[in-house]
């Protein structure tokens, strides 16, 4: 049903006035034809008084030729409509310009959608702001974040050393029983070319012999202080069975004072591994001592390292105490230690977790009580080891 039925032209008109947008007709020879209500608003202008007059009035005389461009190319069909956001009197307005024609396709003229976005304009400023300081926020929190981590490694690194210091506490107490057997060799050589210094035959014996018990007791000195240095943090190939049978000279004496006995078995001997060597050592000591410690005199404690795939195992078991099933998932928090009496500090595990992760490894625990644990510690062998470390920094970085 055409429209004419229903509306007449005040009717259209009345509509028009009604929306909140201003529209502007401006007729072929660019003279304002049409102006609603809005659009009186927005131009501060009356229609009455410009109805019939040229656009290009009202414009300032630097932009009239532009004006006259830009209706020419509407004119020609340059294009049908156009979009842009202009500033006037401290308001914003998105105005649209659409070609109208008549149905036989002729230029009728030029028809503009006026709408004031200011208030829009300012909310999406302050949405902009608000957006900027968010990020800036953000940017401070993670900075801070970066920080505490840091902060939490070299905290992490100190405790790992602490730790060592208390293996090394047990290594001392054998290497002491360890140093007074060459001393008593020693003494007793040393005494006998005193007594007698001219019996030569006795002193090219005594003297060679005193100096081997003194070189024993250099090795072992060397020993304890290599490993009670704090190491560099360096990534490097190492040898993991190297790094095994380190790990097992650091705790002889606990194994020889609860006369326990180690089987090794190693599935192949050149395995290597990319990492810090001193820190995956100290996971062995820790793993080591934790199954002495579990052992009554005369157990026996196994230690594996066996190729799976791009990985190495190296398994540690012991015929000890065990750990009933509800206490395994407590194992690995700092601080967890059922060694209240033998001066445990809870942190063993709780480090060798973080060092073989950092490593980009795992480790497994089977355990049953009165029956013995099994701890395995999985490590990328060296050809695989950047893929395996980005892939648990990725694992960290989703949880
Ligand atoms: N091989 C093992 N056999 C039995 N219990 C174990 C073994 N390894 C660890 N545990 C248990 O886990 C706890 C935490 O170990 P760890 O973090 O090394 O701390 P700590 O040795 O100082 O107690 C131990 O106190 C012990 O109860
Ligand atoms: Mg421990």
């Amino acid at each position: 049903m055409p429209n004419s039925e229903l509306l007449n032209k005040e009717d259209l008109v009345a509509i028009i006035d009604s929306v909140d947008i201003g529209i502007i007709f401006v007729d072929k020879e660019s003279r304002f034809a049409f102006v609603n209500k809005v659009g009186e608003k927005i131009r501060s202008i009356e229609s009455k008084e410009r109805i019939g007059t040229s656009v290009l009035d009202c414009h300032h005389h630097k932009v009239r030729e532009k004006v006259t461009q830009d209706m020419n190319s509407f004119k020609q069909g340059d294009y049908a409509s156009r979009h842009k956001i202009i500033k006037t009197n401290g308001h914003y307005f998105d105005n649209t310009y659409n070609v109208v024609k008549d149905e036989d396709g002729n230029f009728l003229g030029v028809a503009l959608l006026s709408q004031d976005i200011t208030e829009k304009k300012y909310l999406e400023d302050e949405l902009k702001k608000a957006n900027a300081k968010l990020e800036w926020k953000i940017k401070e929190r993670t900075k801070e974040i970066n920080q505490a981590c840091e902060k939490l490694k070299v905290a992490e690194k100190q405790l790992l050393q602490s730790e060592k210091m208390a293996a090394i506490g047990q290594f001392v107490s054998g290497l002491a029983h360890e140093i007074n057997n060459p001393l008593d060799g020693i003494q007793n050589c040393i005494r006998a070319v005193i007594a007698d210094p001219n019996d030569k035959e006795q002193t090219g014996v005594f003297l060679p012999l005193a100096l081997e018990g003194l070189y024993k007791i250099e090795v072992l000195v060397k020993q304890l202080l290599e490993y009670a240095k704090p190491k560099s943090s360096e990534m490097k190939s190492c040898n993991i069975k190297n790094i095994v049978e380190e790990s097992i000279s650091i705790v002889r004496f606990k194994l020889k004072e609860k006369k326990i006995e180690l089987h090794t078995h190693y599935e192949n001997e050149d395995l290597e591994i990319h990492g810090e060597a001193h820190y995956v050592g100290q996971v062995f000591v820790n793993l080591l001592i934790n199954a002495i410690d579990a052992c009554e005199e005369k157990e026996k404690i196994e230690i594996k390292i066996i190729q799976e795939n791009e990985n190495v195992r190296v398994k540690i078991i012991d015929s000890g105490c065990g750990i009933a099933a509800e206490d395994i998932k407590k194992i690995y928090d700092p601080f967890y230690t059922t060694k209240q009496k033998k001066n445990g500090t809870g942190l063993g595990l709780y480090l060798s977790y973080n060092v073989i992760k950092a490593h980009g490894g795992d480790i497994f625990v089977k355990s049953e009580i009165d029956k013995g644990s099994e701890f395995m510690i999985e490590l990328p062998l060296a050809a695989f080891a950047q893929k395996a470390v980005i892939e648990n920094k990725l694992i960290e970085e989703l949880f």
